[in-house]
């Protein structure tokens, strides 16, 4: 026998949600009172808070911060970032410009991070089947480049020979292993992918931020898919203060070029609608 809910309990059960609790005056994450985090919970532990459903010890914390704060910014050569800087001399509201750029963090910029947990996550499954570290880091980098890729994510730079970021967090990351606060064997995963790469390749190719923070957010247990929206949370704060930089400009209308260099044209060399072709 179906039993029809009541409207009002068929309302309440439309968005159920295990996240927060609202009604007049109460207002609970994951039952916290939100009086009792205010002034107690950085704004860090509570984007963990919302995520994983309690609250990170202080190694976590710590961890988890440092691998926000340190991809908040890349500069106006990130494409987000001057996509966000444009759409605010266009004219259009804050949130328009940020959305602008967070629409662009997808598989090729923004994305490196979440295929590289895939790809440490899928090393970590070699090594809990019983494999050592080498040979579960070979085997899957044998298969992908037997796939015919190229580029490991999470390794190499266009402009960084050695990322500033990644050592760093990779010491964090340490520390926070030494204190218990982590899981899974994604340092030396990490570490040993860019020693493989290395001795496959005519030079190094140093681990890059979305290496380090992969290895990061997997140790903390993070699914892969959500390193990519922790690197849209992070990169949010830079988008956000290039594009008020932006609005405290006087420039308008500003392309991705200055005024005066123009684009190569490569298309059909000039001709009249008049004189028939030859
Ligand atoms: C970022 C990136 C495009 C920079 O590439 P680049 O420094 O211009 O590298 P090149 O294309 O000149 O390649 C130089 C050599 O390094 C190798 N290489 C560079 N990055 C590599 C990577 N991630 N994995 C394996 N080999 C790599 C190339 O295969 C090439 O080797 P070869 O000389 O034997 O052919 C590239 O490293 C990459 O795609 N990395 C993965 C994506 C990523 O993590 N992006 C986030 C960056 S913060």
């Amino acid at each position: 026998m179906t039993s029809v809910l009541d409207p009002k309990e068929q309302a309440a059960q439309w968005w159920a949600t295990d996240i927060i609790k609202m009604s007049p005056g109460v207002i609970q994450f994951h039952g916290y009172p939100i009086q009792e985090l205010i002034g107690q919970l950085s704004f860090t532990a509570m984007i963990w808070l919302m995520l994983k459903g309690d609250v990170p010890n202080p190694e976590q914390e710590t961890l988890f911060n440092a691998a926000l704060m340190a991809g908040v910014d890349h500069g106006p050569q990130a494409p987000s970032i001057a996509i966000a800087r444009m759409a605010m001399s266009c004219g259009v509201g804050i949130n328009n410009a940020m959305a602008s750029a967070a629409n662009v963090l997808g598989d090729v910029h923004g994305g490196a991070g979440e295929q590289c947990l895939e790809f440490f996550q899928r090393i970590q499954q070699g090594i809990e089947k019983g494999l050592d570290l080498d040979s579960a880091i070979q085997n899957e980098l044998h298969a992908f480049f037997a796939s015919g890729k190229k580029y490991v994510p999470g390794f190499g730079h266009r402009f960084h020979p050695i990322d500033p970021r990644s050592r760093p967090l990779m010491q964090l990351l340490e520390t926070a292993e030494h204190a218990h606060a982590t899981t899974g064997n994604y340092r030396e995963i990490a570490l040993g992918v860019e020693h493989h790469i290395a001795s496959l390749k005519s030079r190094p190719v140093p681990m890059n931020i979305d290496g380090a923070t992969a290895a990061i957010y997997g140790a903390l247990g993070f699914p892969a898919a959500l390193c990519r929206g922790l690197f849209v949370l992070s990169r949010s704060v830079g988008i956000l203060t290039h594009a008020w930089e932006q609005n405290q400009a006087s420039t308008r209308n500003k392309g991705p070029m200055p005024k005066g260099w123009l684009w190569s044209y490569t298309g059909t060399p000039e001709r009249n609608l008049n004189t028939p072709e030859a």
